[in-house]
């Protein structure tokens, strides 16, 4: 069977390897050539991309979409949403997520890769709803991790889940490279048998595993690959398109693609991230994610929350933290936006010296169960301290929440020149406002 891939530098690879610094003015040139060498998709929206233009890039990500789509009319587009979070760190209401989803899809976006941090599908029905609504492809993801409370069973229970909500596809998403080759064996052959629904799977090389991960998951019968060009790959990124394309040649799952045609591509990027070396890491291959899980972007994020407080020499002592806030908060994923919760909260255990003495407003609303119900049980001492007699909430966290979108508009109607400017606004209020007022005087 023929391997399809997505590639992922101009997302994903960028993001990963980085820090989601690349301009659009380096992306728009290769589109035409990236367009021609039949990826089953460009992944290049979404994920951190969104708050990068409008907070580093001086940039407007609705902007970039629109270009993209102009160069690129063969490849689907495919971006990635943080289900009811949309592109943010918090539940947002309905009335924000369609309007946020309708307006991708007119913009440009062809697939749409939704997750939820804690795998609560409710939290995913109505992204997933949406998306269908505008017409565009809506791929349903099983974050993947792993505890002594996760096993395969959930996530087959999952994926049934999602195919009743009428999902295209299904992608494991294993965003700290955690899933073994055999483990993807495993769990791919189960889910092969359990739906009947195209998979793709999504790994990171941060723990050295991905590249052997994907062949394995490829012989279990997966579809779809997720790979990065060579000058963004690897590491705490995907695995290598190229090498990938190598492997699989003249086997019977083949992609079909032209190595030479994308070495053009590789060739294209190294000379652009040569550019960006400021924000090149040194980081190769850390198998000790294995045991404390920390995805690689958390683990600058915990650097720079240290730094700002004087107190980088707690590093080590915050790593050990953050599995123990984990089990705590019965083992969520680490993922956005639950890894800022459990990394800040570990961090304020740490400087504190006094655990749980203070909290984020994320982990009280995490524990009010504002973010859906965690994997499993919360520890129940901290729990109440939050709760005091009250109990979590049951429904689905945006329930609670209002219509908000008319209200926004009024509130930035003067600085903006299309609905799309208020949707920015409305996830990054402060740096959008910057951003619109100063573009669009
Ligand atoms: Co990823």
């Amino acid at each position: 069977m023929k391997i399809n891939l997505t590639e992922t530098i101009l997302r994903d690879g960028q993001q990963s390897l980085l820090a989601t610094r690349m301009k659009t003015e380096d992306m728009l040139p290769i589109l035409e050539k990236m367009d021609q060498i039949g990826y089953s998709s460009l992944e290049v929206w979404g994920g951190a991309t969104f708050d990068s233009c409008l907070r580093y890039l001086n940039e407007d990500p609705w902007v970039r979409l629109r270009k993209m789509k102009l160069r690129v009319k063969n490849t689907p587009l495919q971006m990635l949403l943080r289900g009811q979070n949309i592109l943010g760190y918090k539940h947002y209401p309905d009335d924000i997520l369609e309007k946020f989803i309708e307006k991708a899809i007119i913009n440009g976006i062809d697939i749409i890769r939704i997750f939820d941090a804690l795998n609560d599908v409710r939290n995913m029905s109505k992204a997933i709803e949406f998306t269908k609504k505008y017409g565009a492809q809506a791929q349903g993801s099983i974050v993947y991790t792993t505890s002594p409370i996760h096993d395969i069973k959930q996530y087959l229970k999952m994926a049934k889940s999602l195919e009743e909500l009428g999902v295209d596809s299904l992608c494991i998403k294993d965003m700290a490279g955690l899933l073994t080759p055999y483990g993807a064996y495993e769990l791919i052959t189960e889910l092969k048998e359990a739906v009947d629904l195209p998979i793709q799977l999504h790994s990171h090389n941060t723990t050295g595993l991905a590249f052997m991960t994907y062949l394995k998951g490829i012989e279990a019968g997966v579809d779809t690959v997720d790979t990065a060009i060579s000058a963004l790959s690897s590491g705490t990124s995907q695995p290598t398109t190229e090498s990938i394309v190598a492997a699989l040649e003249k086997t019977s799952y083949d992609t079909g693609l032209d190595v030479e045609k994308i070495d053009e591509l590789g060739a294209y990027f190294r000379d652009i991230t040569n550019k960006y070396s400021d924000y090149i890491g040194s980081f190769k291959v850390d198998p000790r994610v294995l045991i404390n899980q920390l995805p690689g972007g958390m683990l600058s994020n915990l650097q720079s929350q240290l730094k700002e407080q004087g107190m980088m020499d707690k590093y080590e002592q915050v790593l050990e933290e953050v599995p123990i806030v984990r089990k705590e908060m019965g083992y969520p994923p680490l993922v956005t936006p639950t890894s800022q919760i459990i990394g800040t909260q570990a961090v304020l255990n740490v400087i504190t010296g006094r655990r749980y003495n203070v909290m984020s407003k994320g982990i009280k609303d995490y524990i009010r169960g504002m973010y859906g119900s965690p994997p499993g049980e919360i520890d129940a001492e901290i729990r109440e301290k939050v709760l005091e007699t009250e109990e979590p909430i049951k429904q689905r966290p945006a329930e609670l929440l209002k219509p908000q979108f008319e209200a926004n508009l009024e509130e930035i109607k003067e600085f903006i020149t299309k609905e799309e400017d208020v949707l920015s606004y409305i996830l990054f209020p402060g740096v959008a406002e910057s951003f619109l007022k100063e573009n669009y005087k």
